[in-house]
């Protein structure tokens, strides 16, 4: 098995999923027919596999779909989502912990506070790593479940008016979401309060920078809701900011826009929505569970 040794661009996704840019369009296409694929299929493919499931953060939804879609796959989890019950606690390094786990099993899904944490477990490990969220950097597959999301409920993503809208500047989801939406030709919106407006960075020229949900309302094919992650905030930061998708935004509406959430909310997006049809919010962790397993298929089904 080869040991890694590049930086996040030129690693292949199949030894290590850092960050969305490893992808294209082509892996992106294989990756979603896989999914289709293992949706509906019975088959248990990675029996005798083994996964390891490392959460420095909590996690309902990231942890449970992978330790599911392992499940289902035929293969097994050591779950260690609470690591202060782990030799973490007795301050061992991210570093010892990979090496360690690297004996037991065949992949590690990594979710750390610090930015850096997948590429350095990456440089010691000689198994493959997920990232399932660092700090306030990427969270890759959850990128991949909502485009997977976005075109199972729309048929394609092109020519889509996409509003995003929340805590753009912390949060990671939204950061993996437009850099993959980049790689189709989709209108982006923005929609945040100067102090969470998302980093200049991922803002294209064509892009439109809004503050009020109304602005963007009727003219969104999907509206992306995010909480404020507050956890990643400190002291002047730290601020009350809410803002809410109500029923009386949903009327003004598009009767096919999709509605969708990474999860947890915290009071974003009314529960009066549940019901109406455009709210994609919990099909999408079931795309979800079917993305993780097309995931864990290609990165270890075959060696
Ligand atoms: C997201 C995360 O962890 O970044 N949760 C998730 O994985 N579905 C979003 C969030 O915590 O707000």
């Amino acid at each position: 098995m080869d040991i890694f040794t590049g930086t996040t661009v030129g690693t292949s996704w199949r030894r290590a999923v850092i960050s969305v840019d490893q992808f294209s369009r082509g892996d992106i296409n294989e990756i979603f027919d896989l999914a289709d694929r293992l949706a509906n299929g019975r088959t248990t493919p990675l029996g005798g596999k083994i996964i390891a499931n490392v959460f420095y953060e909590p996690s309902t939804r990231t942890s449970s779909s992978f330790f599911s879609a392992m499940t289902r796959l035929g293969g097994s989890v050591i779950p260690i989502n609470e690591v202060n019950y782990s030799s973490v606690t007795k301050g061992e390094s991210l570093e010892d912990t990979i090496r360690t786990l690297e004996n037991y099993c065949d992949l590690v899904v990594l979710r750390h506070f610090e930015n850096d944490a997948t590429e350095r477990a990456m440089e010691v490990s000689k198994i493959p790593i997920i990232n399932a969220g660092n700090g306030s950097g990427e969270h890759p597959t959850q990128a991949l479940l909502d485009l997977y999301t976005i075109k199972k409920e729309h048929g394609g993503v092109d020519d889509l008016t996409i509003s995003l809208m929340g805590d753009l500047k912390f949060g990671r989801t939204v950061h993996s979401l437009t850099k993959l939406l980049r790689m189709y030709d989709c209108r982006l919106q923005f929609v945040a309060p100067n102090q969470l407006a998302m980093p200049a960075e991922y803002i294209w020229p064509a892009d439109k920078i809004y503050q009020d949900l109304n602005e963007v309302i009727d003219s969104s094919d999907v509206l992306y809701v995010t909480r404020v992650q507050k956890e990643r905030m400190q002291g002047s930061e730290d601020f009350d900011f809410s803002y809410a998708v109500t029923t009386h935004h949903m009327k003004k509406a598009k009767n096919d826009m999709v509605l969708m959430h990474p999860l947890p909310r915290v009071g974003e997006i009314a529960t009066e929505l549940d019901s109406d049809p455009r709210a994609a919010y919990f099909r999408q962790m079931k795309y979800g569970l079917h993305v993780r397993m097309a995931l864990l298929y290609a990165m270890i089904g075959n060696v």
